[in-house]
């Protein structure tokens, strides 16, 4: 039934490196799973010994995508980073996203820097609201989606009733590579449609190792399983009535969604994903410029920033750039042009970061994330290349929802303050608002999720050596303005009107009311939504 994509054989080598690319991330509300998910697909391409302590979020201080101090105190992670690994005879790179909805902005960044996601569904939650944000921004970007329902071992949602929320909220068609047999709370194993055959999970070491997976014909599953086998055939026989069996094109046009179903924290179905993805999920293939041209994935080396993070942790206080490769071969110490400045660069310090794990990068192909260290004057967005030059579209900064004045606790320490708020701005940790009447002592910042505020406070504490005040400001509200607009509000109540550094004017409103009131007394005024394209989170 299944229907294999006929990868290129052919070509040079960088084609057929970027063939063997899957890169894709998974998006999930918190605590669907996504960390043990990660921790059970780099267990399977035996990348760690065991899953990392995944009994608990608080204990899991040892993680591979758990780094900073405010990520393990929370148990949140806010830093990006890539996870390579080897599997069958394809290079997986699983990009790494915040799971906090505060940082939905870097999650947008990851996003715009893989091929496929991974949507991850707590059976007993079905879709949540930050997943189906994700999903959202998944849909703008085009990217093909393979839902996993997880916590199958737990009692949960009936999967009939699962699919058809998936339709109804998604709009997209639940294609079943595996069904679940045993009802949630009760996970024997699934039917694997593409080969037909039972795969019966057991539990190994509660979780800690692969599970032991037996295969057996649908007759003999038919014989141990019984009832519970021919119910998983029938539910999913009646999935694949009304939306059709599972096809390639169907997925990749976004109009239809594998569905697969596992148990994380015990590691079952988890080889199942990770075969759907070598066999199914889109291989690194050319990237559109700004203008929509694409650029041949053989074509001299291109990429672009998704992601700037400094302070990694205690032991490397660096500032490491994230790189999508998207064209040629990328060769550790190769001089690049970053297109901004125009300036080249010497690639010396190349690495590939995933939590404290870090490793010297010394080739990279299409697909793959290159962290660059101490490139400081990177940002994210930037398009670096070789030869010939190439501009990829910038990623829109969202609508920020938080106003918060900074001030440098110690005025002495002012040149600090300034260089960290310019470099946290850069790494785009925080948008940075100005004006003449508030003036450089004062800037505000603006966010997205308020959370993001602690971060810098913590930064420039830790970092720049630069304690510094907040001072929350009643807007909530941004839209995009002009020059023209900033005499006109300067004497209204609730509004006021700021520059930021990509030299956009925004206005700010206390609330909607404000807004609609400055809309009726001035119907002259440009007040644009922030990004068209963008979810407003
Ligand atoms: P996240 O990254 O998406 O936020 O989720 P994370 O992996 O941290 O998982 C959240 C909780 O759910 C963890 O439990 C984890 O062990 C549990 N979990 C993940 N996958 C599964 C699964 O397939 N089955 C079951 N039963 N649990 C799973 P925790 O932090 O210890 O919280 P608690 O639920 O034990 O209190």
């Amino acid at each position: 039934m299944s229907q294999d994509i006929l990868r290129p054989v052919r070509g040079n080598e960088i084609e057929k490196q970027a063939a063997r690319r899957r890169t894709f991330a998974v998006i999930s509300h918190p605590d669907a799973g996504k960390s043990t998910l990660t921790e059970a697909l780099a267990l399977h391409a035996k990348v760690i010994g065991t899953a990392g302590a995944s009994s608990g979020k608080a204990n899991r201080k040892e993680t591979v995508s758990d780094w900073m101090q405010m990520e393990q105190d929370r148990g949140i992670s806010i830093s990006s980073a890539a996870l390579q690994f080897d599997y069958r005879d394809t290079v997986i790179n699983l990009l790494d996203t915040p799971g906090h909805a505060d940082f939905s902005e870097d999650t947008y960044r990851v996003l715009a820097a893989v091929d496929c996601a991974v949507m991850l569904v707590d059976a007993a939650k079905g879709l949540e609201t930050q997943t189906m944000k994700l999903f959202e921004v998944c849909k703008q970007r085009n990217l093909p989606i393979i839902t996993v329902i997880n916590k199958w071992d737990r009692p949960g949602l009936d999967a009939l009733a699962l699919m058809d929320e998936i339709t109804e909220r998604t709009g997209l068609l639940p294609m079943p590579l595996t069904w679940a047999v045993g009802i949630s709370g009760d996970f024997r194993g699934v039917w694997d449609l593409r080969n037909d055959r039972f795969a019966q999970f057991k539990r190994n070491n509660a979780g800690a190792n692969i599970a032991i997976t037996e295969y057996f014909t649908p007759e003999q599953a038919l014989e141990n399983q019984g009832a519970d086998w021919e119910n998983a055939v029938d539910e999913a026989e009646l999935v694949i009535d009304s939306n059709l069996a599972f096809n390639v094109d169907e997925f990749h046009a976004g109009k239809a969604t594998p569905v697969l179903f596992s148990s994380a924290a015990l590691n079952f179905g988890v080889k199942e994903i990770l075969d759907a993805l070598v066999d199914f999920a889109p291989q690194a293939s050319p990237r559109p410029d700004v203008t929509g041209e694409t650029r041949p994935v053989d074509a001299p080396f291109s990429g672009f920033v998704f992601k700037v993070q400094a302070g990694m942790n205690k032991a490397h206080r660096d500032h490491v750039a994230f790189i999508r490769v998207c064209s040629g071969k990328f060769e550790r110490g190769m001089v690049v042009t970053q297109g901004r400045t125009n300036k080249s660069f010497a690639t010396k310090y190349a690495q590939q970061v995933f939590g404290r794990e870090r490793e010297v990068i010394d080739e990279a192909f299409p697909g793959d994330v290159v962290g660059l260290v101490n490139a400081s004057s990177l940002r994210v967005g930037d398009s670096l290349f070789i030869e010939q030059p190439v501009e990829f579209p910038a990623i829109p900064l969202f609508a920020p929802e938080h106003f918060q004045v900074a001030r440098s606790k110690d005025p002495s320490k002012f040149k600090q303050f300034r260089r960290g708020i310019e470099q946290l701005e850069h790494e785009g940790v925080i948008q940075v608002l100005r004006s003449d009447i508030r003036g450089d002592q004062a800037p505000v910042l603006a966010a997205v999720g308020p959370m993001q505020f602690e971060v810098v406070q913590d930064r420039m504490e830790h970092d720049f050596n630069a304690p510094m005040r907040l001072e929350r400001l009643p807007y909530s509200m941004a839209r995009l303005t002009t020059l023209d607009t900033m005499p006109v509000l300067a004497n209204v109540v609730g509004a006021e009107v700021l520059l930021r550094s990509d030299g956009e004017y925004l206005a700010l409103f206390n609330d909607i009311w404000a807004l609609r009131r400055i809309q009726k007394n001035y119907p002259d005024l440009v007040l644009e939504t922030i990004g068209s394209e963008r979810p407003q989170f």
